[in-house]
């Protein structure tokens, strides 16, 4: 065997998921904390009664949810209603005072720092975007690349076909494949944000977080963020968090109405905007 065979025998045995697991998680905490996501119950996310206080203020209470997998929900509610807290719950940011948060069937994402959470399979995307400004949207991508696949090339320095056509893939479904090549720092607020939502994707997150995601953003950038995230569906499953109604009813999904950090209301959006709770609270104003 050659030298080089065996390198990459070497480099695709430790990219292949358990290698991964072992890798990671040997080098940050000495233990595994994750195992493979166990979707067998079409669940990928529960929250059970989820209390996080600050200051004796509960700005999440007793908040219970549950995701199936490959749903695209949106959460919608007042100012304050605990939407973002519920985020930074999820990937480990805040822990809560109280609860169960899981992903899939088996891990406790109560028990897991913020990078073994991401690193599980959990993507997150925050408001402001953070890009790369210097480089090009192909750049962004290639660093945004998983960090196994990005031993395994400092292995071989350039980029094996497969990682080439993943990239172009992902420029294609966030419709920077003609800006490919531009610097980050050129492109729009809102190709900026789908550049973020690339570099997400080039982890290959099961699970994508959204928190505002069209903030900002122009009336035709918001409809086609729409049917970019309608189209992850499926393979991925999403929660975005939006106060844009007209977004939100593109999206299609399923809505939850969060307020004083619990569930009011939850269903298509037609029904919870008819509900005189949820009128009162949010929608009304
Ligand atoms: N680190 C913190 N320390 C103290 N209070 C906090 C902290 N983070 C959030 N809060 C409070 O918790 C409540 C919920 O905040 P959160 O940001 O989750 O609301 P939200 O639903 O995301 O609101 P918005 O729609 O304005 O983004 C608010 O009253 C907020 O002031
Ligand atoms: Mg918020």
């Amino acid at each position: 065997m050659t030298e080089t065979t065996e390198l990459e025998r070497r480099a695709s045995a430790f990219a292949a998921d358990g290698g991964r697991e072992n890798w990671d998680g040997a080098a940050s905490s000495g233990h595994l904390v994750t195992g493979e996501l166990d979707l067998s119950h079409n669940v990928i996310l529960y929250l059970d009664d989820i209390t996080v206080s600050f200051d004796g203020f509960r700005a999440l209470n007793k908040l219970s949810l549950t995701i199936d997998a490959g749903e695209l929900r949106c959460i919608i509610g007042p100012n304050g209603a605990g939407k973002t807290t519920m985020m930074d719950v999820i990937t480990g940011k805040t822990r809560p005072d109280e609860g169960k948060a899981f992903f899939g069937q088996t891990i406790d994402l109560t028990r897991m720092t913020e990078p073994q959470i991401a690193h599980a399979g959990i993507g997150r995307k925050f408001q402001k975007p953070t890009i790369f400004e210097k480089h090009t949207a192909f750049e962004n991508l290639e660093l945004a690349m998983k960090a196994d696949k990005r031993v395994r090339r400092s292995l071989f320095a350039s980029l094996f076909d497969d990682e080439r056509d993943r990239i172009a893939e992902v420029l294609k479904q966030i419709r920077l494949d003609k800006d490919a090549d531009r610097s980050a720092g050129l492109l729009s607020h809102g190709q900026k944000q789908w550049l973020e939502i690339g570099m997400l994707l080039m982890q290959e997150p099961r699970l994508l977080l959204l928190d505002e995601p069209v903030a900002g953003m122009t009336d035709d950038e918001t409809e086609r963020t729409a049917e970019l995230f309608v189209s992850l569906a499926g393979k991925h499953s999403l929660v975005v968090v939006e106060h844009d109604m007209a977004f939100v009813e593109a999206l299609g999904g399923k809505v939850t109405v969060l307020c004083e950090g619990s569930v009011l209301a939850e269903g298509d959006l037609a029904t919870v905007q008819a509900d005189p709770r949820v009128i009162e609270v949010y929608l009304g104003r």
